[in-house]
């Protein structure tokens, strides 16, 4: 991957001691297609504007808060040409809003909002205004992923009968929220959070996952949240039962609390003739199985493996690459649909199916369906925008 000219990239949160801000940062610099230039790193401004400083930005463009960014960012001639939001949920919805009305593109981590009325709000914004929300959907950068993807398009496994997928973590399963813990402060305070727990701050990875590698459409949901940790207001455990449009079943775990799983992503997709499952720790395989017993190890770097699949791909097989290089490949996927847009042309294989705002409102309207079908004890039938 080669780029003529860097997009200019400004970020708000991940300063320091935060987690995700310097992954966006790494994978954002990993082919050169971005460059760093400005930044409102911290809801403390003068911490925001030290960390700023070490990370070499200049010292006009270390700015102490989002709207110092916009203003001093919007009249310049080199000004920002994206901005990162890598702060907690409910601060999404206010700050990619300033963003798109000061006319920038916007890459915005998930959930999208932590409100299905500021989702479909922004959503809506974003459509109206022609600006480009990307939203770092991590998992759909694995080249295995988009390689499991086009080959159930293709039909290498007839059609899809039960998809399972589940993202069990295990950092929260004690009250380490008061105990200091920052990260997990915010994402055990509704007001910080959103209203689903674990479904919202990873349920939403492994509904898009599914949605993404089967392309199929979520059609209703019965759900049963847990809190396992006394006193935390939000679940930490979720189990979803999900049925698609077409007939297709599924059921999709997710966990703040499941002792030894470090990040265990994992997705089994089971159709008429086949299955494929993909695991995160072990993100270079794809393990396909087909009638009569045969299992295949389809291995990343291989020949012949789909285009999508390649232009995710840098190193050979046996050259392990992982979750940097997965974020990379949504950085260099929104850059390539951002100047795709700008040249009027359709992006190569790399900005193509790149996970946008109205992913993002999916994922939102699928906690608001999961946590009201846990409230109500029954199941809910998804609107339209759910789907
Ligand atoms: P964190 O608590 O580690 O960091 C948040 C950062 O935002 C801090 O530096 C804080 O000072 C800053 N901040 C807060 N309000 C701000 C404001 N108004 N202006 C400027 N800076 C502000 O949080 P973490 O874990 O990095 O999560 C941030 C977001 O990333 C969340 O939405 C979370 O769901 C998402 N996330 C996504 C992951 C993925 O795989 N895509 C993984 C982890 C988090």
């Amino acid at each position: 991957m080669s780029y003529q000219q860097q997009l200019r990239l400004g970020m708000v949160g991940g300063g320091e001691g935060a987690y995700i801000g310097n992954i966006h940062r790494l994978a954002a610099r990993l082919d050169g297609a971005w460059q760093l230039v400005a930044g409102a790193f911290d809801v403390d401004p003068a911490r925001g504007r030290v960390f700023a400083q070490s990370q070499g930005i200049d010292t006009a463009r270390s700015y102490g808060t989002y709207q110092e960014l916009i203003a001093g960012e919007k009249n310049r001639k080199d000004r920002v040409d994206a901005v990162a939001i890598c702060t907690p949920n409910f601060t999404h919805y206010p700050i990619a809003k300033a963003l798109i009305e000061a006319g920038f593109e916007v890459i915005c981590e998930k959930p999208l909002t932590a409100t299905i009325e500021d989702a479909v709000a922004l959503e809506k914004l974003a459509r109206d205004s022609g600006r480009f929300v990307g939203v770092t959907y991590t998992y759909s950068g694995y080249p295995m992923v988009h390689e499991a993807r086009v080959r159930v398009a293709k039909g290498e496994i007839g059609k899809v009968r039960s998809v399972q997928v589940e993202y069990p973590l295990e950092w929260m399963a004690t009250a380490i929220e008061r105990q200091g813990n920052a990260q997990a402060a915010w994402r055990t305070d509704p007001k910080k959070n959103g209203r689903g727990g674990s479904i919202g701050d990873i349920g939403t990875h492994a509904y898009h996952l599914a949605g993404f590698v089967t392309g199929l459409k979520l059609e209703a949901l019965t759900a049963d949240l847990a809190t396992f940790v006394e006193g935390r207001a939000l679940d930490d455990n979720a189990h979803v039962m999900m049925r698609y449009v077409g007939g297709a079943r599924g059921l999709l775990w997710s966990s703040q609390v499941a002792l030894g799983n470090s990040n265990g992503v994992r997705l089994r997709v089971f159709g008429e003739t086949g299955s494929f499952q993909w695991f995160q720790e072990q993100p270079n395989e794809l393990v396909y199985s087909q009638l009569h017993g045969r299992v295949q190890l389809i291995k990343r770097g291989a020949d012949d493996l789909s285009a999508d699949a390649k232009a995710r791909t840098r190193t050979p097989p046996g050259h392990p690459e992982g979750y940097l290089e997965a974020f990379a490949n949504l950085y260099a996927g929104f850059a390539e649909a951002i100047r795709a847009r700008i040249d009027g042309r359709e992006p190569g294989p790399i900005g193509r199916n790149v996970p946008t705002a109205y992913d993002g409102l999916k994922g939102v309207a699928f906690v608001e369906a999961v946590v009201d079908s846990a409230q109500g004890d029954k199941p809910v039938w998804l609107t339209p925008i759910a789907v």
